[in-house]
Order: structure tokens, then C-alpha cells, then sequence
């Protein structure tokens, strides 16, 4: 597990861009596992500079979102297809047939349509990269607490946490769903590689129990450590609470020493 402690919200979302950039260069055919949340719109709002300014091209990289609210059409302004649309793909090269995100709007055969999901990410050769945003509950996905570490892409109730939280997109008076359809952590540990983003104080509990606590159905993302290849690109408030924070700046100052031209 890589630990890569960054100043601040600005320097997670151009290290995070950065990375997935190598990854992009590297295979132009990247199958690429992506978030939604207000984490990420720094991130995209770097990629899509990258490729506007610096010729980053994505025409050849397949995506798959972790998840969408049930009861949302796609086009509903608070869809995450919206959000990506907004924050992502309106402004890059990616095919629309190459973009795949949960439809939230079926009203029935969700197990028939999450085992499709599940066999459209294999049949594309499984996800090279996932990224992931982290819940104050310490979901991934909407993984919420008690999630099996097992679970594949299914229906999940939203915990009151989440609730709170993702409220503040909708207007007062608007109905905000209550469950969405989510990758499982079973699917997303299959990833070949996984990078993590965090920010700001309310994250640090969740980030803490993520990388150091035990490994328990009731911190989802504690379940990256079952994982050979996680990279969490967290900033110093994100990682507050994390007891060998010390050790990860001082990881972070022998990396730049020692390696000039890394990627972050
Ligand atoms: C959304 C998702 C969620 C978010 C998480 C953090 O697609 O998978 O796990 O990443 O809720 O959201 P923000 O960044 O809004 O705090």
C-alpha cells in the first residue's frame, strides 16, 4: 500500500490526474473504474486539461462508473451520468459506446442487469485502474457498513451518513434517493490497481480505519488492504488521524530525493 501525502485538495487532484495520465500514456486502451463525488472534480477538471492543453488522448479508453442513484433517468441534472457528463466526459475524446455507468432508472431485473454489469467489465478484460472517493462511513462505492467484503454490483440502501452528506446536491424540498446501484467490494478488489482520493478533516476517521484499522465489514475501504496494488493520495488533513502520518512524509521526501521524475 502506497501512501502518497499530498499539501492539499489542489495537489491530490493534479497527482491523481497525473497518475492516471502515466497510466493513459502507458495503455492508450486502459479500461479505467471511476467515481463520482467532490472529491473527483479536481481530477477531471486536470484530465480534461491535460487533454485540451497536452494532447492526452482518450479515444481508445473504456470506463466503468461504480455506481448511480436508483430512481434517477440518466439524464436527471443529479444523475451521476450528469455529473461525469459535466465534470468529464463532455470535455474529452471518449467514445460514448466506450462509457459504461450503472442505469439507475430500471424498475425491475436488477440482479439479471448487475450480473450484466459485472459481465460487461469482464468481457473489456476486467479494470486495469479503479479510482475511488471514500464516504465518512468509510464506503466505497456505496458500500456502506456491513457490506459483505465479497459483494459484486447490486442494489444498496444508503446509510443515514450518506444521506447527510450527498444532500447538499439536491434542492430542499426535492426527493433524494435513498439506494443505488454499486459495484461490489469483491469487484472492485479484482482491479488490477486501485488509487484512492481523499480531502479535508471530515475524511481523516475514515481514511485512518481505511489504511490502519482492522480489516472489518463496517469500514469497507479497510478491505484495500487485501489488495497488492492500492495507492491512497490523501492531503495532510485527509490524513490527520492516521497515526504514522510522520512516516508517510518522510516516505514522500525520500521519494522526490530519490526519484526526481515521479509521476505525482
Ligand atoms: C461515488 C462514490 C462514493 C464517493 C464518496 C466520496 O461514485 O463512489 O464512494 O466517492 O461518497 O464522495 P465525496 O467526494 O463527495 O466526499
Amino acid at each position: 500500500m502506497l501512501v502518497l501525502l499530498q499539501t492539499d485538495y489542489h495537489c491530490v487532484s493534479t497527482a491523481a490526474a497525473r497518475i492516471i495520465a502515466a497510466w493513459v500514456r502507458r495503455d492508450p486502451a486502459l479500461v479505467l473504474g471511476l467515481a463520482t463525488g467532490g472529491t473527483t472534480i479536481g481530477m477531471y477538471r486536470e484530465l480534461s486539461r491535460m487533454h485540451r492543453e497536452e494532447a492526452l488522448d482518450f479515444s481508445k479508453v473504456v470506463t466503468f462508473n461504480l455506481d448511480e442513484y436508483i430512481g434517477l433517468a440518466p439524464d436527471h441534472p443529479h444523475s451521476f451520468h450528469s455529473f461525469m457528463h459535466q465534470n468529464f466526459f463532455s470535455h474529452v475524446n471518449i467514445p460514448p459506446a466506450q462509457i459504461h455507468i450503472p442505469d439507475g432508472s430500471i424498475q425491475t431485473g436488477y440482479e439479471e442487469y448487475c450480473a450484466s454489469y459485472e459481465a460487461a467489465i469482464r468481457e473489456a478484460g476486467g479494470i486495469d485502474l479503479q479510482v475511488l472517493g471514500i464516504g465518512r462511513d468509510g464506503h466505497i462505492g456505496f458500500n456502506e457498513p456491513s457490506s459483505s467484503l465479497a459483494s459484486r454490483t447490486r442494489p444498496k440502501t444508503l446509510s443515514r451518513s450518506t444521506l447527510a452528506d450527498n444532500c447538499r446536491d439536491f434542492a430542499r424540498g426535492e426527493e433524494m434517493p435513498t439506494a443505488a446501484i454499486t459495484m461490489g467490494i469483491g469487484t472492485i478488489l479484482e482491479a488490477r490497481h486501485i488509487m484512492l482520493i481523499a480531502s479535508g478533516k471530515a475524511k481523516a476517521k475514515a481514511v485512518a480505519k481505511a489504511i490502519e484499522g482492522p480489516i472489518t465489514a463496517s469500514v469497507s475501504a479497510s478491505a484495500l488492504q487485501l489488495h497488492p496494488d492500492v495507492t491512497f493520495v490523501v492531503d495532510e488533513d485527509a490524513a490527520r488521524e492516521l497515526s504514522q502520518c510522520d512516516y508517510y512524509r518522510r516516505v514522500m521526501e525520500m521519494t522526490a530525493k530519490l526519484t526526481p521524475k515521479r509521476l505525482w
